[in-house]
């Protein structure tokens, strides 16, 4: 079983460690729940959070009691809740110890979630910041004050990894975000010292862009840097060390580059390291650092060449500050450490003895003349402390751009214009040292500067605005110290004017001069006060040599001594040795042009006054949010609470006056159109676009949105609103309502687009129809046009088609026989009985005559190639029938279809007997016939046999007669349709009994048989009317044919056979 842990946090929230898997565990339930789960459940938690006190100094009953205020500060700093609100500034109190608040589940529940919805920390502000700065598109800084020690260095840290980590990210993006967050510990290492108030106190300010894209995603930084104190370069008050980088390099590096460097492992050894006289600290680990900073050297994109180089000068450095001098008797100072010179030349790059010289003499131009004046001991210490300063200042900027170079976004694409800017302010906060130099004095008017800007954005100009949008308004007495800065910067009159004058002053300005002439032109400033000025008690604790500023936050004594000396800082002969050298930092650092150029330079307060003058101006062009940082107590320690110390900050920074203004006044305000234009879709009055005044649609919008009238006040230009929460709670309906709108637009888009294509696409179908259209018609024009010359052609023709050819008519002629051998193609006919032939034009008669035989002949051919023995014996037979017959018997063309057969008796037709009596004679053709007796024409029913050599006559069982053909002289019938015949025999004998008068109703087809088997074709009459036959002995018969409407058959009365014959309709 998974063992449950709970942990309660510093914030008042409970975290439960992850489970195996990542996974989360709640108290009250039983289940895991994800990384989504997790906020949830600390969400719940938040009723836990700042059990102690108010998050909000806001909802402080007593909200104008300063105990209140600290005692509030006090519950929640022992309950280590280091961040409370006023407002939207945060109050964070140093709580010099590690919280566990920073981990990256804190920023994930402080991402994207509303101020009020979370309690006060470092990342709601930065997360504000971030949503403000891509809802709205303004850029936005946070200012992080406090003096020094309170935690600003820290708090910018953690606002850098919380952008870090939370940003989206891109693979160029990671790089930019280690860049960003390396060039912290590169920065601190070079910038940041241990001072009495702060182990890592920062000895520049730092102002840092962070660019973020339209996605939000950080690409680039750009870092401004401000006045090193280089005074620490060559001086250290006791209990104080130099810059980390000189600690880091002599414990860190390894011995191999320390010889190169000719350093030895023991900071003891170097006098620029000694002042202080503590080299090390419990609480910094210099060898640690060390790696660190090479590792962040590194990713931020320096060579290995670079680093030497950079090493090079920081050991170089060291051994300035070795050179010792000796004098001589003129006074002249030489140098009595030569190793020194030689590790100096080798390092920067310079012949040695040129940087003897110049770091023991003085170029001096007179009359044109250049000379070499000789400095005694005491000038050439600062020519060498000079130097050194110059050397590291010089190189701390360059490290700097060095930084930018590599921050920069290199996308061509990307416009910087276009991108979203967050600033990051972390300057070194105001100070007091028992000795208060040039460059304290520079820091603390830097902390005016900001409390100013502090108090313009914050107390004056807020309850300026609500007077001049007439909102009522009570106001709020607090201490502007524009006073202080104008008696600092003032044009004529300010201290640093009349520093510059004296520095700029010929002849013999000193120190002195320009103590007495600030007591001269600001003697009578409420905040200024020198020795001579002061009254006796004031007097005890000031040196003559100072004067007194009394702050905003609080008196600092400044020392005048070496002030002036700004003007002779560095000597114009070791410029020029600088100039020579070969180490490519320091060319790059010690520009050849500084030397020609005869502007005298500005002086360094001006210099310094200008860069905050810029700074400002920045600062005024984004939306500020505030980190006021405490410090709860002045010896480092965890959990002490000095109420002295904190009361005091919390006056300076203007923390109760800053509450007052908030209570009584509203969290948000913007001008109509802005408010306007952001929400007007949340109203349908207003959505999508709003008409009337503006303050109306305001009105309108905010009484739809359901705001109660405490909540807002409208003014003349803007709508100022109390609470966040109803800002915060409009935003949430916002965000809803931009996914409906992003849908609609989605959909909207959408239709649109695909309308567009289709459009397009409908356009191109039509220019394709239109396209087609006109092709199929200029086709059918030209056929048409074809038609008609083809038609014209052919009336013309047809018009000449008697002429003899000629272009007139010859394509009507050609095409005549065309279309008629095409028509004969198409109709030939298909059998040889089939006579139909197209009529051929005049010009093909004979042709078609030659065709029409050749395919007959070639039908014949094939008839004839196909034709079976069968049926060549049935034509042929039908050929001698045809013969006989063929016009000139009336039922010949009956016969004609009707095929013949072999025999129309067979074997069990005809009578044993007879066939007995035929014996081996081969019977030809057999047919029943009908006899009519000679006398009395009596029909009686025969069969006809047809032999090899005679015909025989067959009555039942006897062969009745017997003809031979030889005796058979002719065969007649009639013209008409009957079946009647005689076989005319010859009666040389008299057993013969004459002729005989049969009938057939097969008479065509008997007859032809007869007529073939006795080869009588040409014997066969056929008689008009009547027939003659003989009769025995000599006697004449007569058969007399008629036509009438059936077939008759009778013995006439004038003894004649009688026979009519139907009259057939073929005839
Ligand atoms: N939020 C914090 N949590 C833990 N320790 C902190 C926190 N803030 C500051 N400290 C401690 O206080 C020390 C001083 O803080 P920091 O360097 O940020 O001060 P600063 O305001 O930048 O001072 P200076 O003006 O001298 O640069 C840090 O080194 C650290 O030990
Ligand atoms: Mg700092």
């Amino acid at each position: 079983m998974m063992e449950l842990r709970i942990q309660l946090i510093p914030t008042g929230e409970i975290i439960l460690p992850p489970g195996k898997n990542g996974e989360f565990y709640c108290q009250s339930c039983t289940k895991a729940v994800g990384s989504d789960g997790i906020r949830a459940m600390m969400e719940s938690a938040l009723t836990a959070r700042d059990r102690v006190g108010v998050q909000d100094f806001v909802l402080l009953e007593n909200h104008t009691s300063e105990v209140a205020f600290i005692e509030n500060l006090r519950k929640r700093f022992k309950e280590n809740l280091i961040y409370t609100y006023i407002g939207s500034v945060l109050v964070s109190v140093n709580p010099y110890k590690e919280l566990e608040i920073y981990s990256k589940q804190h920023m994930e529940r402080y991402r994207g979630v509303n101020f009020y919805e979370v309690s006060p920390h470092i990342y709601a502000v930065a997360d504000n910041a971030y949503r403000s700065m891509r809802t709205e598109r303004r850029d936005q800084c946070i200012l992080i004050s406090g003096e020094s020690g309170a935690g600003k260095t820290e708090a910018s840290k953690k606002v850098l990894q919380y952008y870090a980590i939370t940003c989206p990210a891109s693979e160029h993006v990671q790089t930019i975000k280690d860049r960003l967050l390396q060039s912290n510990p590169v920065l601190e290492a070079f910038g940041n010292a241990k001072t009495l108030r702060n182990d890592n106190s920062s000895r520049f300010g730092k102002y840092m862009d962070i660019q973020f894209d339209f996605k939000g995603a950080p690409v680039g930084g750009h870092i401004i840097n401000y006045l090193l104190e280089k005074s620490r370069v060559v001086h250290q008050s006791h209990g104080e060390r130099n810059f980390h980088i000189f600690y880091q390099l002599i414990e860190g590096g390894e011995d191999d580059l320390l010889r190169r460097l000719g350093l030895e492992k023991n900071a003891q050894q170097y006098q620029f390291l000694v002042k202080g006289n503590c080299p090390k600290v419990s609480s910094i680990n210099d060898r640690n650092d060390w790696k660190i900073v090479r590792k962040a050297l590194s990713i931020i994109g320096f060579t290995d060449d670079e680093v030497e180089e950079l090493l090079n000068i920081i050991a170089s450095v060291l051994h300035l500050g070795n050179v010792q001098y000796g004098g001589e008797d003129s006074g002249s100072a030489y140098i009595t450490t030569e190793t020194q010179i030689k590790y100096l030349a080798r390092l920067l790059g310079v012949d040695g003895t040129i940087l003897k010289e110049a770091l023991t003499h003085k170029k001096i131009i007179a009359k044109g003349e250049e000379l070499m004046s000789p400095l005694n001991q005491e000038q050439a210490a600062s020519a060498r402390d000079a130097l050194s300063k110059a050397i590291y200042g010089r190189t701390f900027t360059w490290l700097v751009n060095k930084i930018n170079d590599s921050l920069a976004y290199k996308d061509d694409s990307f416009n910087s214009k276009n991108a979203s800017v967050i600033g990051l302010l972390d300057i070194y906060g105001f100070e007091v040292f028992q000795n208060n130099s040039f460059e304290q004095f520079c820091i603390n008017y830097c902390n005016e500067k900001l409390q100013q800007l502090f108090i313009e954005l914050t107390l004056k100009s807020e309850q300026e605005e609500y007077e001049a949008e007439g909102i009522t308004w009570e106001p709020v007495q607090y201490f502007n110290n524009k006073i202080i800065c104008d008696l600092v910067e003032e044009k004529f009159k300010g201290i640093i004017s009349i520093l510059d004058e004296e520095c700029l002053r010929p002849g013999d300005a000193s120190d002195i001069t320009f103590l007495e002439k600030l007591e001269d032109t600001v003697g009578g400033h409420a905040h200024f006060l020198t020795h001579k000025l002061a009254d006796g008690k004031t007097r005890k604790v000031m040196g003559r040599e100072e004067f007194r500023l009394i702050h905003y936050a609080g008196e600092v004594n400044y020392n005048v001594n070496g002030q002036l000396l700004n003007r002779y800082l560095l000597f114009r002969n070791l410029k020029e040795v600088m100039c020579m050298s070969e180490n490519k930092i320091l060319t790059q650092c010690f520009d050849r042009e500084e030397l020609t150029d005869k502007k005298r330079p500005e002086t360094a307060a001006t210099q310094f006054k200008n860069s905050l003058a810029k700074l400002m101006e920045i600062l005024m062009s984004k939306e500020p949010s505030y980190v006021r940082c405490i410090k709860p107590n002045d010896a480092k320690q965890a959990g002490r609470f000095d109420e002295v110390l904190i009361r005091h900050q919390v006056k300076y920074l203007g923390l109760m006056e800053n509450l007052r203004v908030r209570r009584a006044g509203f969290a948000y305000r913007r001008r109509y159109e802005t408010f306007l234009q952001r929400y007007k879709s949340l109203c349908p009055n207003t959505w999508p676009n709003w008409d009337g005044r503006l303050v109306d649609g305001v009105s309108t919008l905010v009484k739809h949105l359901g705001y109660k009238p405490e909540e807002y006040k409208l003014g003349r230009t803007k709508i100022f609103i109390r609470f966040p929460k109803t800002l915060f709670a409009t935003e949430d309906a916002l965000e809803v309502r931009k996914h409906s709108l992003a849908t609609k637009l989605q959909s909207s888009w959408k239709g649109f687009s695909q309308k567009t294509k289709y459009r397009k696409m409908r356009q191109s179908a039509i220019k394709i129809q239109a396209w087609w259209r006109g092709i199929l018609a200029r086709r059918e024009a030209k056929r048409r046009r074809e038609a008609a010359n083809t038609i014209r052609r052919f009336i013309k023709g047809f018009i000449y088609r008697h002429q003899p050819r000629c272009p007139e008519n010859e394509y009507f002629l050609d095409y005549v026989r065309y279309s008629f051998l095409m028509k004969l193609h198409r109709s030939l006919p298909k059998t040889v009985l089939d006579k139909s032939w197209p009529t051929p034009p005049p010009a093909l008669i004979e042709a078609s005559e030659q065709l029409r035989k050749l395919c007959m002949q070639n039908m014949v051919w094939k008839y004839c190639k196909n034709i079976n023995p069968e049926w060549k014996h049935q034509l042929e037979q039908k050929m001698v029938a045809s013969e006989i017959f063929k016009d000139k018997k009336d039922n010949y063309p009956q016969s004609v279809p009707k095929l013949f057969v072999g025999t129309r008796l067979n074997g069990e037709d005809i009578n044993p007997k007879v066939q007995q009596a035929l014996g081996n004679e081969k019977m030809k053709y057999a047919v029943p016939v009908t006899k009519y007796d000679r006398k009395g024409y009596k029909a009686r029913n025969r069969q006809l046999l047809l032999m090899a050599n005679s015909a025989i006559i067959v009555e039942e069982a006897k062969l009745k007669q017997r003809i031979d053909y030889s005796s058979l002289k002719g065969i007649s019938v009639s013209s008409l349709s009957d079946g009647m015949f005689v076989l005319h025999v010859a009666c040389e004998d008299n057993k013969q009994k004459g002729d005989v008068v049969l009938q057939s109703e097969h008479v065509i087809e008997a007859l032809t048989k007869v007529a073939i088997c006795a080869d009588k074709m040409n014997s066969i009459n056929i008689n008009q009317g009547s027939i003659k036959f003989s009769v025995a002995q000599g006697k004449e018969g007569i058969i007399d044919f008629t036509s009438g409407s059936e077939l008759l058959i009778a013995k006439a009365k004038n003894g004649h056979l009688s026979v009519t014959a139907p009259r057939l309709n073929s005839r």
